[in-house]
């Protein structure tokens, strides 16, 4: 294992990832299995989604108990086994601690609902407002009112999520104990990664308030200023003990401010990062649920002040195209169709060789692409259901409401790991709980004998670990205007690397600053050719020039 900056972050969503018994589902023994190709890849560690015991409202994000295994994952000798397994290549297992809030089947909501006191202080009870309307004016992030009844009490309880995931009041330090307990439980089992869900909600006021009339209630609960003091003593009380720990931060509508503080090293509290503007880029007003090309001007903007911002304040990036939450990056930013190859892999050198530590969500090394679907019913996510449901109710026809789910559900990168070429796409025997749709084409199979997005992977994911001015470089835009390009430069004692990307699918022009025609073409997604001061692009072309 190597440090943070030097290290490749693999994701794998346990459910979709090797079925090892057949029930169509995912599990920990079918990770076992496949450790050889995961250790092929080269990666540091790998985050797991969450395998806990959990009703399942959303996916494992709703946890019923935090220090145990989902049965239908498998056991806790598993669990080890897995740790063991992995340790022995040199990989770290990072768990994903779901903090935030539990499923309302956890035993403290179910003692609480039972009227216990002590854990009705676990949650955000609240009575109504004296009209009777609710506590306040806040949404789901998955649809609907923020609140919901708490038994007959008369009082209603925060979920910020699905009414089943009810947010903990980090105010009260029993619920504190409680949580860095959970995470110093998996640190005994040899854990050193922790990947912290959307992290930046434990600061909520002390009093919940309506969000002003035509603002955003959002920035009412986000990046609260107790959530440095909170990760400051959770870092003192569990993962801060480990000098080889990891850690990340998913933060929610979050701020480069914000984020400095969460990951400058001077203020333990976490490794890095996780922000989601740059995915945002295709959204019509702010709005997820909507149609829209991506703004390559936007994105250029945010990655270069986000890059930048945060080497300025000594913050940490991590950097991703693709999670468990997003469509799959091919889709929205490339041509999966006409230019597999050449997107997936510029996609992958623009994230690769910047400043921060790059993910890669399983099935993106082989190039895998949203599922083919029809259908609403094809999908199985509360949220993608939820949101087909409200733009039907809000006057869309069904042909175009579904078209809106598709190009943004969370189930298009939750599809099965596509193994080899069969119906179950070597994931599983039995029928897979959500089907993959275009396996006969991308699969691990043809892309171990005879792919070229793999290989690729491969070569950025140890690049990173041999070249200093990838971990350690500074970052600098280059070509901030170009319309088509996405271009920055790295520096580090006196090398430096041009990294020159293009986001179209027809050709385009840059011009390649003079020192650097003569530099060593350090990765390429086409054949190699002489360089010239105006430089013609292929569609998709990427091209990293060190000196
Ligand atoms: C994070 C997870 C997402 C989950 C949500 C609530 O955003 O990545 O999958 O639904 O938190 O826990």
């Amino acid at each position: 294992m190597t440090g943070f900056r030097s290290s490749v972050v693999y994701q794998i969503y346990p459910k979709s990832f090797y079925d090892s018994n057949g029930d169509g589902v995912g599990d920990l023994r079918g990770v076992i299995e496949k450790i050889p190709y995961i250790a092929s890849l080269g990666v540091d560690h790998v985050w797991f989604n969450p395998f806990f015991p959990s009703p399942g409202r959303d996916n494992g994000y709703d946890i019923s108990d935090y220090c145990a295994i989902d049965p239908a994952m498998g056991t806790m000798e598993d669990f080890e086994e897995l740790v063991e397994a992995l340790g022995a290549h040199g990989i770290g297992v990072m768990l994903d601690m779901v903090l935030n809030h539990t499923s309302t089947e956890h035993e403290w909501f179910r003692k609480a609902l039972a009227g216990d006191e002590r854990y009705q202080r676990y949650y955000y009870l609240r009575d109504p407002k004296p009209d009777g309307s609710l506590p306040t004016n806040w949404v789901s992030k998955f649809g609907g009112p923020a609140w919901e009844p708490f038994g007959d009490t008369g009082k209603y309880y925060l979920h910020l999520f699905d009414r089943t995931q009810a947010d903990l009041d980090w105010h009260n330090p029993d619920v504190r104990e409680e949580v860095a307990k959970v995470v110093n439980f998996w640190r005994s089992k040899g854990v050193r990664g922790f990947r912290f869900d959307v992290i930046n909600l434990i600061g909520k006021p002390e009093a919940l308030l309506d969000a002003p009339e035509g603002t955003d209630d959002r920035a009412m609960y986000t990046d609260g200023p107790d959530v440095h003091t909170y990760l400051q003593w959770l870092s003192e009380q569990s993962f801060g003990q480990d000098a080889d720990s990891i850690t990340v931060g998913e933060m929610s509508s979050t701020s480069i401010q914000a984020c400095i503080g969460y990951s400058n090293p001077a203020n333990h509290e976490l490794s890095m990062v996780f922000n989601f503007h740059h995915l945002k880029v295709d959204y019509e007003d702010g709005q997820k649920w909507t149609l829209k090309d991506f703004d390559l001007a936007a994105l250029k903007r945010l990655l270069g002040e986000w890059a930048l911002g945060m080497q300025e304040g000594g913050g940490w990036n991590a950097l991703f195209w693709n999670n468990h939450d997003q469509p799959r990056a091919l889709d929205r930013f490339g041509d999966a169709d006409r230019f597999r190859y050449e997107s997936a892999t510029m996609l992958a050198a623009a994230i690769h060789l910047m400043r921060g530590t790059p993910y890669v969500y399983m099935g993106e090394e082989i190039g895998m692409s949203d599922p083919g679907y029809t259908t609403i019913d094809d999908y199985v996510d509360v949220e993608a259901r939820n949101a087909f449901a409200e733009l039907v109710d809000a006057g869309h026809d069904e042909e175009e409401a579904f078209r809106i789910v598709h190009s943004k559900a969370r189930d298009n990168s939750r599809t099965p790991m596509q193994w080899d070429s069969s119906a179950g796409s070597g994931f599983t025997d039995g029928t897979p709980w959500l089907q993959p749709t275009n396996q006969a084409e991308v699969n691990v199979a043809h892309e171990e004998t005879a792919g070229r997005i793999l290989p690729f992977y491969k070569r950025l994911i140890s690049l990173r670990k041999s070249t200093p001015v990838i971990s350690e470089g500074d970052y600098e835009p280059y070509a901030p205007d170009h319309p088509d390009v996405l271009a920055y430069i790295r520096r580090h004692e006196g090398r430096r690397l041009l990294v020159i990307c293009s986001f179209r699918g027809h050709e385009t022009e840059i011009d390649v600053p003079e020192d650097f025609l003569d530099g060593e073409v350090f990765v390429s997604n086409y054949p190699a050719r002489p360089l010239r001061p105006r430089l013609s692009l292929s569609p998709y072309e990427t091209l990293a020039l060190l000196v």
